[in-house]
């Protein structure tokens, strides 16, 4: 086992729960019950293969964002980013969701089958969205938190009008429910958390 990742990813998992820990908003105490039920131990852990994508050229402008926010979580996310395996959604194609689309999101699991713990019908995970993009309405049997850790990005539930969410803030989306995200100057990077019935992936509206 790798040591020093193994230390890095657990260090990202708990100081991610900390930090939600220390906030309020809907849906944060299912997270963070979820959270608490799943083995992050040793025996857990396994690599996936590591996997980069076109969007993580905005990573390094991402961290630097959320030190702003919370110092050791970025730090967190900066020692185990060579490590991710970044996916794509199939049925996420440039012709459905804009030109260029596909160069400018990303998401990679820290919780789930393609993560470092495979955990409990659970998904951790970051995203990222590169500036100007708009990931259009859709919806999951998952009950999701968002929590943007960087500025600037602008959310929708239930085809209602986007409000622009501060960084920090804690969005959530209970199952079933319409949700879309755009971004502007800006690009995104969130902590995001599927907290049951994650078998069945995001359908595009
Ligand atoms: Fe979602």
């Amino acid at each position: 086992m790798n040591q020093d990742l193994f230390d890095n990813v657990r260090r990202l998992v708990t100081t991610a729960a900390a930090g939600l820990a220390a906030r309020r908003g809907e849906g944060l105490a299912e997270v963070l019950e979820r959270l608490a039920q799943q083995d992050i131990g040793p025996g857990a852990f396994r690599e996936p293969e590591p996997r980069s994508l076109p969007v993580l050229r905005h990573l390094p402008q991402c961290v630097g964002e959320a030190m702003v926010l919370d110092p050791r979580l970025a730090s967190a996310i900066a020692s185990v980013e060579d490590a991710l395996q970044w996916q794509q959604s199939a049925s996420y194609t440039d012709d459905l969701l804009g030109a260029g689309f596909s160069e400018n999101y990303g998401w990679a699991e820290i919780i789930g089958p393609r993560g470092f713990f495979p955990g409990d019908d659970v998904l951790l995970g970051l995203l990222m969205l590169g500036p100007e993009r708009h990931y259009r309405d859709h919806y999951h049997p998952a009950p999701e938190l968002y929590w943007p850790l960087t500025a600037g990005s602008f959310w929708s539930r239930d085809g209602g009008p986007f409000v622009e969410q501060p960084q920090g803030a804690i969005i959530w989306h209970p199952s079933m429910a319409l949700h879309a995200t755009i971004t502007r100057a800006t690009p995104l990077l969130a902590l995001w958390c599927w907290t049951r019935d994650t078998a069945t992936p995001a359908q595009l509206a």
